[in-house]
């Protein structure tokens, strides 16, 4: 990673875009041309560290972990669970309280089916909101059938934040699960987390948040929010696919029962009865994703070597730019609120986002057009899809010109 990272511009402390896009061979085109990224909101681009961590974790590095009685599996063991601790330094939480999983997706139907499996059944109710991605509300609907519990949709205001004050006069003691987004992945807007917490400890329900478009752009910490569980998947913070993890308070996690069955989660297995290992063992059943938690050390490593604080700064900063620079065409529609995290969904009037995205293909600038997982929200917009600008670390005002100058020439093909 370079050193000079940072570079003053006014008083905007701002991420030397480019030293770090050095620092990202996926940044180019075959060609050699500068690719514009503006997709991170789905995945990021990897940093040759992480890329380096991997190889050398499958390559030189590789062997099984917590088996082995060899030297080498030992190593690896440690610089695994040395990944844990890293993701639980993260989060602000205890080792014994981050479990690893495939992803969110798996760290939310976790919840799911071992929380969830145990605690919600008749008469209980749980509330989610409109702009929760799908891995935030399938699960539970997947759960509701089978145990019959209801689900509760908080509304949102205007701007499209989650309406906290909706929540408040929603809640009752039947409510034992609220499940929201620290920020959207549609519309960038970050919940109220704190007084999340606070309302749904007040009826006495649990809460999770599903932290995947928080953790890459701002510093989280979970003791300090006061939530139950908290969840995240790596590749969205420049780490690799097929990992990700759940953190949940000690005492949550402990009380909770395994939710797939296996190698490495168990204490003793007889055909009497099976004894099961203490959390977070518990509920990693099977070989683990080895490199892929190894990868995911490195990108924290490389996040934490930016600072979080100055992704947020450097983010908050492009999300104003461009939402100035959207603001000025009349044909747009801006969606979400002037601060939002990273994240920018608009519509160019009469053309589809998906010909927009195609477009701006040719012209080397990627954006995410569709539903973004998120088909209630765009229920609630009155579109079937949306056009998002989602930026990274590497990000930055030649991103936004060559989005306009994509954007112009669409309004000209179009007419
Ligand atoms: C807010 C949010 N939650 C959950 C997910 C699911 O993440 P994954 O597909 O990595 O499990 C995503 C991915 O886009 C997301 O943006």
């Amino acid at each position: 990673m370079s050193d000079t990272l940072i570079r003053l511009q006014g008083a905007i402390p701002r991420l030397n875009t480019e030293a770090l896009r050095g620092d990202f061979p996926g940044l180019t085109t075959p060609d050699g041309q500068p690719w514009h990224y503006l997709d991170a909101g789905a995945t990021a681009q990897k940093p040759q560290s992480v890329i380096d961590a991997m190889a050398r974790a499958l390559g030189p590095d590789y062997a099984t972990v917590h088996r082995g009685v060899y030297s080498r599996s030992a190593h690896m063991t440690l610089a695994f669970e040395g990944a844990r601790r890293k993701v639980a330094k993260l989060l602000g939480g205890a080792e014994g309280e981050i479990v690893f999983t495939r992803g969110a997706t798996e760290a939310i139907n976790l919840v799911a089916n071992s929380w969830g499996g145990a605690n919600l059944g008749p008469g209980d109710r749980i509330l989610l909101s409109r702009l929760e991605h799908h891995a935030n509300i399938v699960p539970w609907q997947l759960l509701a059938q089978r145990l019959g519990f209801a689900i509760d949709v908080c509304p949102l205001t205007p701007e499209g934040l989650i309406d906290l004050d909706a929540a408040e006069a929603m809640l009752t003691p039947a409510h034992k699960l609220v499940a929201l987004s620290h920020v959207s992945n549609v519309l960038g807007s970050v919940l109220d987390a704190p007084r999340a917490v606070a309302l749904a400890h007040a009826v006495g329900a649990k809460i999770l948040i599903d932290g995947c478009q928080a953790v890459p752009r701002f510093p989280v910490d979970v003791a300090k929010l006061g939530c139950d569980f908290y969840t995240f998947s790596a590749h969205k913070l420049y780490g690799p696919t097929g990992i990700g993890a759940l953190w949940a308070r000690a005492e949550i996690l402990d009380a909770m029962p395994p939710w797939q069955g296996g190698g490495a989660m168990i204490n003793k297995v007889s055909f009497e009865g099976t004894t099961f290992a203490p959390a977070p063992q518990r509920f990693e059943a099977g070989t683990p994703a080895i490199t892929e938690v190894i990868a995911l050390g490195a990108a924290i490593d490389y996040v934490e070597g930016v600072g979080l604080d100055a992704i947020h700064a450097h983010e908050t900063a492009l999300v104003k730019t461009l939402r100035r620079e959207l603001s000025t065409m009349n044909t747009i529609t801006l969606f979400g609120p002037e601060t939002s995290a990273g994240i920018v969904s608009f519509m160019l009037d009469g053309v589809h986002p998906h010909d927009l995205g195609t477009i701006l293909d040719e012209e080397n600038v990627a954006i995410r057009a569709g539903h973004h997982c998120a088909q209630p929200l765009m229920e609630h917009l009155g579109v079937p899809a949306t056009a998002r600008a989602s930026f990274g670390l590497y990000s930055d005002e030649s991103d936004i010109a060559a989005l306009l100058r994509g954007i112009e020439r669409t309004r000209r093909i179009f007419g």
